[in-house]
């Protein structure tokens, strides 16, 4: 198990790459360390949280709310758990975001680690210190920054994963090699889905490109005053797609990159739109989807991005290079409705 420690701004976090999760114990202590899973994920991995104390929730976004936060507290309080008690979240972003709330609150503040289990999780969710809950329609509305203590990653897990959550996951680290990657991008265009969940190398590889990836953009701007908003290629349109739509959130991200691409040939005269398509839909996701562009721009005009008449938009100079760029409402429903 290969330990490197990253500096943030408040705290150092401990990143254990091609770990195993048996190897848990030897990072906290069993008898004062509290694990919080789903059920989903305890069915299929039980026999690896054996030992530990452990609370398991429902899945899905839609427990990721103060009333699970309620549930998990009264269940630390039953469980004894004190200022010196770790807790590890094993699980989805769902579960990463939540054990790092409640454990920023509870006691005014434990330590907490994770040990994500979804692709998109190890890449992205876990990385950063972002952790909160919806509050009705509202995605993270409540929430705190807060590095963990450490990162636990153990691909095996990715086993039981279903291939909708592996597209998930791909939809981020496509953006990854968008904005700041070109040889990334290159890796993700000489393969697809099938080949990364067939070899393990290549897998252990990519994750932890994009870990180390997120992890220094957001090293650099932990607080979201300028690079880390670049993490949110595909992300404005694609927001506003997922309030309005069915659609899983790299589904809706896939289509806000083929989108952003499109803007950038129109405003940067960026020229690879077609290869960015291609990718996409090597991983299982699509580019483009029928939409009520009338609505869509309404939710647009409300997000938290927008600054008075303007949009911050992340555009691509070209693969690798992406850019924020204030871009006019006007400007940016002109175009939607062109395309
Ligand atoms: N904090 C951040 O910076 C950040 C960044 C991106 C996303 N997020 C949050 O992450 C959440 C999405 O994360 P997610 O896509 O991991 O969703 P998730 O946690 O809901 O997991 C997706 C599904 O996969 C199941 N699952 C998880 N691991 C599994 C495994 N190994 N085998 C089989 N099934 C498994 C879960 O039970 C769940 O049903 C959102 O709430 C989002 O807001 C946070
Ligand atoms: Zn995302």
């Amino acid at each position: 198990m290969k330990k490197q420690t990253f500096q943030f701004t408040t705290a150092s976090v401990d990143y254990y790459f091609d770990a195993s999760i048996k190897e848990l114990k030897e990072i906290v202590p069993v008898d004062n360390t509290i694990i919080i899973t789903d059920e989903t994920i305890f069915e299929f991995h039980e026999t690896k949280f054996k030992g530990f104390k452990t609370i398991v929730l429902p899945p899905g976004e839609k427990y990721k709310n103060q009333s699970t936060i309620d549930n998990i507290i009264n269940q630390l309080i039953e469980l004894q758990a004190d200022r010196k008690t770790t807790l590890v979240g094993i699980g989805g972003g769902v579960i990463t975001d939540m054990t790092g709330y409640v454990a920023s609150i509870y006691m005014r503040g434990i330590a907490f680690g994770f040990v994500p289990t979804t692709l998109l999780a190890m890449v992205d969710a876990s990385i950063g210190g972002k952790n909160g809950i919806d509050v009705g329609v509202y995605k993270n509305m409540v929430g705190i920054i807060r590095q963990p203590k450490f990162l636990l990653y153990d691909i095996s897990l990715l086993k039981t994963l279903p291939d909708a959550e592996w597209s998930n996951g791909f939809a981020e680290i496509i953006k990854h090699a968008c904005i700041k990657d070109a040889a990334m991008f290159k890796i993700l265009k000489a393969n697809n889905l099938a080949s990364f969940q067939k070899d393990k190398v290549l897998l252990a590889e990519i994750v932890e490109r994009n870990a180390k990836l997120k992890t220094k953009v957001v090293q650099k701007d932990e607080f979201e005053k300028g690079d880390r908003k670049l993490l949110n290629f595909g992300h404005t349109l694609g927001h506003a797609l997922e309030n309005q739509y069915e659609l899983f959130h790299g589904q809706a991200v896939a289509i806000g990159m083929a989108y952003a691409a499109i803007i950038s040939e129109q405003l940067l005269e960026f020229k690879q739109t077609t290869t960015v398509k291609e990718v996409v839909e090597n991983y299982g996701l699509p580019t483009k989807i029928d939409f009520d562009k009338e609505k869509v721009l309404k939710v647009l005009k409300m997000d938290k991005k927008r600054e008075k008449e303007t949009v911050n938009y992340i555009l691509l100079e070209k693969i690798g290079k992406g850019v924020i760029k204030q871009i006019p409402l006007a400007q940016i429903e002109q175009i939607i409705q062109s395309i």
